[in-house]
């Protein structure tokens, strides 16, 4: 039970990686009160709950600054306390700059690094006035490379990476801790619509190709990150940025290590 007693507080956490964060918490001994817009939660989510009926789950969306602050004030005042943070709320925005519009631009950056913020702001000072807490913010490794037509989103999540550091730094010393997740591709709803696409399987496979491993990364595999980071066994980890890629950003492959069976 790694994290007996603790209260944590997720976005994003009806679906993919937000709901498998839920599930592997709460088996772990915590409560979580999730925060989503999405009113029809994912099977982990539900496990979450059938394991746990103290979990609910809040309606509403991270750009919503009042919607947070009620929601923060609510985990506070029902469980009397909110130890974890975990902002995993977010979207995808494709398509080059020069046809991007504006307002595609402006959504991608207000869903997934100022609803991070907005997060952060309203969770910070119960966690000063604690004198503990850990935030953990699922990032990408698309904020620390780029990829083609996403640069909405290579800088929503280069943002996020930043803005983990600035926290680590700012409230290091008030026992609060920061970090951020970069996952590589996730088997969730996140990109399954784009990845069913018939016209998309030949770069599916090149996708899939690029994580060293031969294959994308599952929901579990992020969240067993964020219980590392939510948990005392990460207490002296705060500002860093935890690559879980499979391999994506480790470097290139041309097909030389064929010649040693290695494929
Ligand atoms: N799946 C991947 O390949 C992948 C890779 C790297 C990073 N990520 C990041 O991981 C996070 C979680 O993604 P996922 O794969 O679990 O996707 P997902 O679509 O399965 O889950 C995202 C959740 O966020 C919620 N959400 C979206 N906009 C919201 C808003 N405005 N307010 C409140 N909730 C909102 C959705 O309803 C959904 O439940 C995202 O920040 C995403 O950028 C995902």
């Amino acid at each position: 039970m790694r994290l007996e007693k603790k209260i944590a507080f997720i976005t994003g956490a009806a679906s993919g990686i937000g709901s498998a964060c839920a599930r592997r918490f709460v088996e772990e001994g915590a409560v979580v009160v999730g925060f989503d817009v999405n009113e029809t939660p994912e099977p982990d989510w539900v496990s979450a709950v059938t394991l746990q009926p103290k979990c609910q789950l809040i309606t509403g969306d991270v750009r919503d600054d009042q919607a947070l602050a009620s929601a923060v004030q609510l985990t506070q005042e029902q469980y009397g306390s909110v130890d974890i943070l975990v902002n995993s709320a977010g979207i995808a925005a494709v398509g080059p700059l020069h046809v991007m519009e504006v307002s595609e631009f402006e959504r991608v950056m207000d869903i997934n690094l100022k609803g991070t913020f907005l997060a952060c702001r309203h969770v910070l000072p119960i966690m000063m006035e604690q004198g503990s807490g850990s935030i953990i913010n699922i990032a990408s490794v698309d904020g620390i490379e780029a990829q083609e037509i996403t640069g909405a989103y290579n800088a929503s999540k280069a943002g996020v990476i930043l803005l983990t550091k600035n926290m680590s730094i700012d409230y290091g010393r008030k026992g609060i801790r920061a970090n951020a997740i970069c996952p590589g591709f996730i088997e969730t709803p996140f990109i399954s619509e784009l990845y069913s696409s018939e016209e998309f399987q030949p770069i599916k496979e090149r996708i899939t190709d690029a994580h060293q491993m031969g294959r994308l990364g599952k929901p579990d595999e992020i969240a067993n990150a964020a219980l590392f980071l939510a948990s005392d066994e990460s207490s002296f980890v705060n500002g860093t940025s935890i690559v879980v890629d499979g391999g994506f950003t480790a470097g290139k492959r041309f097909g030389i290590a064929a010649m040693f069976d290695l494929e």
